[in-house]
């Protein structure tokens, strides 16, 4: 056979080469759309495992712990929800505030330990506070003894009405007091109870730094290497006046101190609240203190009518009233708040 007449017509070839490619191109097209998707499912798997695609969580925000270690250089943001509380000038209830989990300006949910017997009390503190020894003990230091007065006492109605009418009423055998200073209200107390015939115990809870600035009124009141010594002229007053026995303090700042009475079971039948002035410290202190009354028991607290925090005091007391729907009785300058009263 001639070269020629076994070469295809030109018209077979063009056919043969248009069938070809179309086998090719079909063939393509199946590896391709395998390929394909091959590979979008291998992305899918990849982004579901790195966490790009996930459930979307309507319930929890997307925390991650400031100690996690983390592999990125950029900050992680955090996606809050949107609260749903309820509009803060029409407060929640009480009840409302146990199913409220948004409120956390209503929530102090510290479960406390059983109430300790009341001749306990001490001991206590003692225990838990002093290694189980009387910070009176050996009072004053020989450092601190030439730059303390024998006596220095100053108050704010601190021994208003009040005092005698709430202690005669309550007979109380423990008292709290969050905001003692240099002891007037806590010692009138105790001699208050001594005359009655009462073994009250009293537990003073404060700090002892007084206030940014206080020492511009107190100057008189010494310092030693940046230490105020608020602490041992209060412990020198209360020495002075022969109250060591009914009265015992916890010097810490009053929302750690709550918390830990709560912790240890140390309740109060009175409760005094005087502390921070401002509104928010005034309804932290409120709140703990409330749970640490006996059944029955009074809270109470100074400068109801000041204008300091623009009424701090005054909010933070007819809040906590309208949320418990307690009633709020007034002595003077204070409030007074019994357990069982009821506004309803
Ligand atoms: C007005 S004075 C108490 C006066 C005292 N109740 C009286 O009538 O004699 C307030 C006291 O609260 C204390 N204080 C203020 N904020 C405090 C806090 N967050 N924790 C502990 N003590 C605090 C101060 O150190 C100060 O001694």
């Amino acid at each position: 056979m001639k070269e020629e007449e076994q070469q295809p017509p030109v018209h077979h070839l063009l056919l043969h080469h248009h069938h070809h490619r179309q086998r090719v191109a079909a063939l393509a097209g199946k590896k391709f759309t395998k390929h394909t998707v091959c590979f979008i499912l291998l992305l899918l798997l990849l982004s579901y495992s790195l966490g790009y695609i996930s459930a979307p969580s309507h319930q929890y925000p997307n925390y991650s712990s400031p100690h996690s270690p983390s592999s990125s250089s950029q900050p992680t943001h955090i996606n809050i929800p949107q609260s749903n509380q309820k509009n803060t000038s029409t407060p929640a209830t009480a009840a409302d505030n146990n199913n409220n989990n948004n409120n956390d300006h209503y929530r102090f949910t510290t479960q406390c330990a059983d109430p300790v017997p009341s001749e306990l009390v001490r001991q206590t503190i003692l225990d838990r506070v002093f290694n189980g020894t009387s910070p009176y003990d050996d009072f004053p230091p020989e450092h601190a003894s030439p730059l303390l007065r024998p006596r220095r006492i100053k108050g704010w109605g601190s021994t208003g009405a009040v005092f005698e009418n709430l202690i005669r009423k309550v007979q109380p055998r423990t008292i709290l007091e969050v905001g003692t200073f240099l002891g007037a209200s806590a010692i009138h107390m105790a001699e208050l109870a001594r005359g009655l015939g009462l073994e009250t115990q009293i537990v003073c809870l404060d700090d002892f730094r007084g206030w940014p600035g206080f020492r511009d009124r107190f100057g008189d009141i010494k310092m030693v290497n940046g230490d105020v010594l608020l602490l041992y002229q209060f412990m020198q007053n209360v020495v002075h006046e022969k109250a060591s026995e009914s009265v015992v303090f916890v010097p810490f700042s009053s929302g750690s101190g709550l918390e830990k009475l709560c912790e240890w079971g140390v309740f109060g039948d009175l409760i005094e609240v005087d502390a921070g002035h401002d509104f928010h410290s005034a309804w932290s202190d409120i709140n703990r203190a409330y749970k640490l009354l006996t059944p029955g028991g009074v809270i109470f607290g100074h400068d109801y009518f000041t204008s300091a925090d623009h009424n701090g005091v005054r909010r933070a007391v007819d809040l906590f009233a309208r949320v418990n729907r307690l009633q709020i009785q007034i002595y003077g300058q204070h409030w007074v708040i019994h357990q069982y009263s009821s506004s309803a």
